[in-house]
């Protein structure tokens, strides 16, 4: 265990923080991004007094080509790459706009952050994914499913993430690819998507990481879950 490498993105909090430290418990390698320098090297060091193995933050936008390529050149550095984790993600202007209303500019941005950067990554990562027969997991939402007034930008991004990967799964034999739906944490994604509103009922990241580790630990075949059917099976199994 303690010789596989994660590359996951948007790692210096919420989501994609918990995850991270899951892992770095766990004997994983990490790689990690986000775009402010001070919050990732924080997060970086936080990681790596946990970890056993290294831990390597690079700051830098998902967007940026060369930012992604120097991901993957490091995760491939640090070798055995078994796991891409596409959480970096942007829910576009807030308040959000009804469609009528949606700055096709702020669109185009969206799908860009959600989708065209995940699939980048995956490009890039591929070649050692399909080595290692690793897996990628690109964190969806239920927005990319449900018809939520004011969600249609964010909700098309994610629906193309989850289409993409359900192309990607068959396109890819030797690769898994699982698209997961984590539910409503309280983060700060969330709190954007309810300015002004008191969040705190929604559950901590923490809480849903034993749903997500189950799955990457367990040999599920490529698809669409959702954190709380995993939590659900966990609890099921665990009684
Ligand atoms: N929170 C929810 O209720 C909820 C529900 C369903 C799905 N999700 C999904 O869960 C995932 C994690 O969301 P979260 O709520 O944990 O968000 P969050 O707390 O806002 O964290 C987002 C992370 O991604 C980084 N990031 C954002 N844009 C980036 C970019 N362009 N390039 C590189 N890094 C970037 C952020 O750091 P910087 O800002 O410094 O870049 C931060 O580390 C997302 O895919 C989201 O769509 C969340």
């Amino acid at each position: 265990m303690s010789s596989r490498t994660a590359l996951i993105t948007g790692a210096s909090r919420g989501l994609g923080f918990a995850f991270a430290t899951h892992l770095a418990h766990t004997g994983w390698r990490l790689v990690i991004d986000a775009r402010t320098a001070s919050d990732l090297s924080v997060a970086a060091q936080t990681l790596q007094d946990l970890a056993d193995g290294p831990v390597i933050g690079i700051d830098g936008d998902v967007t940026d080509p060369e930012h992604t390529k120097a991901l993957v050149v490091a995760a491939e550095n640090l070798g055995d790459l078994k796991l891409l984790v596409n959480n970096a993600s942007t829910l576009g202007p807030s308040p959000l706009p009804s469609l009528a209303e949606y700055p096709l500019a702020a669109l185009a941005h969206v799908h860009d952050v959600n989708v065209v950067a995940p699939l980048r990554l995956i490009q890039l990562a591929l070649p050692a994914l399909r080595r290692t027969h690793g897996t990628i997991l690109n964190v969806t939402s239920d927005a990319a499913v449900e018809a939520y007034e004011g969600w249609g930008g964010y909700g098309s991004s994610k629906a193309a993430l989850e289409q993409l990967s359900n192309v990607l799964a068959q396109e890819e034999p030797e690769v898994r690819v699982l698209w997961v739906d984590p539910g409503d944490m309280n983060t700060r994604m969330h709190q954007e998507a309810f300015p002004g509103e008191d969040i705190s009922d929604r559950p901590l990241p923490e809480e849903r990481i034993t749903g997500l580790a189950a799955l990457v630990d367990s040999d599920a075949s490529s698809g669409r879950y959702t954190v709380s059917d995993l939590l659900a099976d966990a609890r099921r199994g665990a009684a």
